[in-house]
């Protein structure tokens, strides 16, 4: 399952870099939900040289301390019933929190944190509905605090590479973007039900992976802001009981418990004039929905899809476009990250946070990826088209 997979989440930041830190003071940092990502956060964390990891906490009693105990890690509190306790633990000095919570728990412990003065690096999807997203960049602004979304594949070269082509004018003016990603079988039921069931997950493939393929095309194109959408999901996989194994300890098949997408699809207006046609897919009939492609007046860009989709550059990137009047293709080859790409997005936000600088993933950015995520939704429930609008925070 591609997204517990993503390549780069366990190598090394490169330790020429980490001497340049600065160890004066070290940033006090607490995880929230210690399930299958904090472990990420927390190998990541330990590598910088200037943070401590000095509390966690997980709604499941004992939950926090073992996850500790099985990563090394005993010089840490982990006494607490929710985040807020661990929160409202004024011995801890927390500078910084990872919130590495089901989406459904995003907002709630996103706001306290950033109340409570505290930094925040949020998992992605930023939240479930674009409300939650409004109520938590008004808690950042009013607290002047760091609020940063866990999107890692930012920080491969080769996505960069993408926005630098658009950025460029080699393709010209882009009027039609398609992308999206899926897979075959790909429910995340290996891993618990927190993905699959309403009540924590609350938004299915759409959120969980639909996400990735949003950000890699909207940061490309410089964030345009949504302006309608008229979008499609499904759950025709999850709840055949045909594909579904029995959940650990529930004493149900998963496909009882399926309360979420996993598939959808949508067409979106984008300002600027540019549609955007958008799938994505956790199970359904085909090996891909498609590689991303973005159509210029002048080019053409084929960007691969990866064969389980996980938000990365499946292969070399190919520009079509012609030179002296000859229709050619001009191949990009994939370029290798020296950087684990979850170590560099630890270490953009812990800079954020001790320089004051903008934190690395912006909510004023990915509040566009939310509200079309909210959008299609909305959409999909009302069988129409819907105009995709943001309240002023
Ligand atoms: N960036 C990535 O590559 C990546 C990969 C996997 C998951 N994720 C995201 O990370 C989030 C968590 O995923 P996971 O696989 O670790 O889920 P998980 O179910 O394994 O862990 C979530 C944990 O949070 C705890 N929790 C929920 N609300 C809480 C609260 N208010 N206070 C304290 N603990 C709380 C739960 O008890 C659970 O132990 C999801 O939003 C997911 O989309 C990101």
């Amino acid at each position: 399952m591609a997204d517990k997979s993503m390549e780069g989440l366990n190598t090394f930041t490169d330790q020429t870099e980490a001497a340049a830190i600065s160890t004066d003071k070290k940033l006090r940092v607490g995880i929230i939900g210690c399930g299958w990502i904090a472990a990420s956060h927390l190998k990541a964390y330990q590598k910088q040289p200037d943070v401590e990891v000095v509390a966690g906490a997980d709604l499941i009693p004992g939950k926090a301390k073992a996850f500790f105990e099985k990563n090394g890690v005993t010089d840490v509190k982990t006494d607490y019933a929710s985040h807020k306790e661990m929160l409202d633990d004024e011995s801890l000095q927390l500078d910084a929190v990872s919130i590495c919570t089901y989406n459904r728990q995003h907002m709630e412990p996103t706001v306290y944190a950033l109340k409570k003065g505290v930094h925040v690096l949020l998992e992605k999807p930023f939240t479930v509905t674009l409300d939650e997203a409004v109520e938590c960049m008004r808690a950042e602004k009013e607290s002047g605090k760091v609020l940063s979304i866990g999107f890692q594949p930012r920080m491969d070269a080769n996505m960069k590479q993408i926005k630098k082509i658009v950025e460029s004018g080699e393709l010209g003016d882009i009027y039609y973007v398609q992308t999206g990603g899926g897979r075959r079988r790909g429910i995340p039921t290996p891993f618990g039900t927190t993905f699959i069931e309403n009540d924590t997950a609350g938004v299915g493939a759409l959120g969980d992976i639909g996400c990735y393929s949003l950000d890699m095309v909207l940061n490309a194109l410089g964030n345009p802001k949504p302006l309608t959408v008229s979008g499609y999901k499904s759950d025709f996989f999850g709840k055949d009981p045909k594909y579904s194994g029995y959940a650990k300890g529930k004493g149900e098949k998963y496909s009882k418990l399926f309360g979420v997408d996993d598939f959808a699809a949508a067409f979106i207006r984008l300002e600027g004039g540019i549609i955007l046609d958008f799938r994505i897919a956790w199970a359904m009939n085909m090996d891909t929905p498609g590689d991303t492609i973005i159509l210029g007046t002048k080019g053409g860009l084929r960007i691969p899809s990866t064969e389980c989709w996980n938000g990365s550059v499946g292969g070399p990137m190919k520009i079509y476009h012609e030179v002296a009047g000859q229709q050619v293709e001009t191949v990009l080859p994939i370029i290798n990250e020296k950087n684990g790409l979850f170590d560099m997005k630890i270490r953009t936000f812990v800079d954020a946070c001790k320089n004051g600088t903008p934190a690395p993933v912006p909510t004023s950015e990915i509040i566009y990826n939310q509200a079309i995520l909210d959008g299609i939704a909305r959409s999909a429930e009302l069988g129409r088209e819907v105009e995709i609008v943001i309240p002023e925070i």
